[in-house]
């Protein structure tokens, strides 16, 4: 078991090392590790396969293909947005490059 989990990881480390040499394949790793981390930290509150979002301490939690489709959204807005979030939302801890995965993984969510 704990063998298949390094060789997963491995999997990933080198899956994002040759990203960074072909940008088509890098966007959509980098998304992939957005929605994976999206699951983990985020997924609690935020629907992340739904259409609508839900309520939480009487308060909407869009989904994030609502807060994707918002007019002019931008993935740095989507940054900011996450960074400084309001209130019940807590400061997620993200280095920035989790920061910049989970952005581009909203942002993947927008409609063309
Ligand atoms: C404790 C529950 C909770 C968790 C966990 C959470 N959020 Fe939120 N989030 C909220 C709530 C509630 C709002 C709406 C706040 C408001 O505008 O009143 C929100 C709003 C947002 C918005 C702004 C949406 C808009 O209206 O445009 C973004 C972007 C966002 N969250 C991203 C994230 C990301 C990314 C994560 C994971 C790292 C995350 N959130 C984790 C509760 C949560």
């Amino acid at each position: 078991m704990k063998r298949h989990v390094k060789a997963g990881l491995a999997g990933i480390t080198l899956l994002a090392a040759c990203a960074a040499h072909v940008p088509a394949l890098a966007d959509n790793a980098q998304r992939a590790l957005g929605e994976e981390l999206a699951a983990r930290q985020c997924a609690g509150c935020h629907g992340i396969h739904t259409a609508k979002g839900v309520t939480f301490q009487g308060v909407y939690v869009p989904s994030f293909s609502e807060v994707a489709n918002r007019p002019n959204q931008t993935p740095e807005r989507l940054q900011a947005l996450i960074t400084m979030p309001a209130h019940p939302m807590t400061t997620p801890a993200l280095g920035d490059r989790e920061l910049r995965q989970l952005a581009e993984y909203i942002f993947s969510l927008r409609a063309p």
